[in-house]
């Protein structure tokens, strides 16, 4: 199979800084694919490395089976949205739309019909003749999208384009552009550092730490089974409870090491002595009649929406609970907590790699 868009063994150095390390990446046409991981990790290097926008040093970029690692940004026929959405400020929405086909020497007729039709796509038809200044955040955004599409790129590389954008916008502009990419049978690459967004718009997320592509798969696997402790923190939210903890002698129970050290068992045998991390999710965490939970946890402070509680342990590390609805736990309340074994984690304390 050819792959709309294929990383091998990609690597890239600013000076001596290595900001990508062997990426290797698959992306099938089609696919909705998200790029997450904290500042700083690399998604804005890989996605311009993509676009052409940066070279790569090493390893090989395919596009539709051809290789792309020499071919300058115009001729990959990609299209990328940014975060600002660099409409010209002195154009109206046609002219927006119609510059990058004119300038290709597209006819002025021929370059409105298509913005027509792409307007009528991302319903911008009522607003073709305005300026950006007389338009909503979310509407500039859809004229930076149509700007996109009226080339019919390959595939659609977005860099954060919903961070300007304040909370209720951004959660319907995602809806908006997983429809778009639907509609279009697009490719689409998307750059976030907010997980939820990664999580709910992507069929395919990769997680990045320090230019390492951590882990890569449908969304709900990386929730349920992250490989290492740092994909675990960071994908889900609240993010997941940690807790230090050492085999037995037994070999068959662990010792966590919370405010007083708690007993649970396990499933599995582990070598008597090892250090390890277990981790529980706080939606995972149940609170039960006294006694009948695996653990005991003092609460410190409780927080409640309406929606959820965050019902939060006193001490440390502090374990988090969520519950939905209304609690009636209290700080100072002594708590039964339970958790199906199916739903502890545990992670090597000295790799992070999961066990
Ligand atoms: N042109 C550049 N020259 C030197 N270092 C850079 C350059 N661009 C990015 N970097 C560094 O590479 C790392 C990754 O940056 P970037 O890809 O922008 O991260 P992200 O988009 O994940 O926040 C950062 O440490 C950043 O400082
Ligand atoms: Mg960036």
């Amino acid at each position: 199979m050819i792959h709309q868009i294929e990383l091998n063994g990609v690597n890239k150095f600013y000076g001596a800084y290595h900001a990508l390390r062997n990426i290797d990446l698959q992306i099938r046409r089609g696919a909705f694919v998200a790029l997450v991981g904290p500042s700083g990790c690399g998604k804005s290097t890989l996605l311009r490395s993509l676009a052409g926008l940066e070279r790569i040093s090493t390893g090989e970029l395919l596009i539709a089976g051809e290789r792309m690692n020499d071919v300058p940004p115009r001729k990959r026929d990609l299209a990328m949205v940014f975060q600002s959405y660099a409409l010209y400020p002195h154009m109206t929405v046609e002219e927006n739309l119609t510059y990058s086909l004119r300038v290709r020497g597209v006819n002025k007729a021929e370059a409105r019909k298509a913005a027509a039709e792409v307007a009528a796509t991302t319903g911008l038809s009522e607003l073709l003749h305005r300026y950006p200044r007389e338009l909503s955040g979310g509407q500039r955004q859809r004229v930076a999208m149509s700007r996109a599409i009226i080339r019919h790129p390959k595939a659609f590389l977005f860099d954060e384009p919903l961070s300007n954008l304040d909370a209720s916008l951004r959660v319907h502009m995602r809806k908006e552009i997983r429809a778009l990419h639907d509609k279009l049978g697009a490719t689409s690459v998307y750059v976030t550092h907010d997980q939820i967004e990664a999580m709910t718009m992507a069929d395919h997320v990769v997680v990045m730490r320090q230019g390492v592509i951590e882990q890569q798969g449908a969304p709900l696997d990386l929730y349920d089974r992250p490989v290492n402790k740092f994909v675990a923190g960071f994908i889900g939210s609240p993010a997941m409870n940690f807790i230090p903890a050492e085999v037995d002698a037994d070999g068959r129970s662990l010792t966590l090491a919370l405010e007083t050290p708690q007993r649970i068992a396990l499933s599995i045998a582990r070598p008597p002595g090892e250090k390890l991390i277990a981790g529980l999710r706080p939606e995972h965490l149940e609170i039960v009649p006294s006694g009948e939970g695996q653990l005991q946890l003092r609460v410190g402070v409780v927080e409640m929406t309406g929606t959820n509680s965050y019902v939060a342990s006193d001490g440390s590390p502090e374990i988090m609970i969520l519950q939905s609805g209304r609690t009636i736990a209290k700080r100072g309340d002594v708590l039964s907590v339970a958790f199906s074994e199916n739903h502890l984690n545990l992670f090597s304390a000295e790799t992070g790699m999961r066990i």
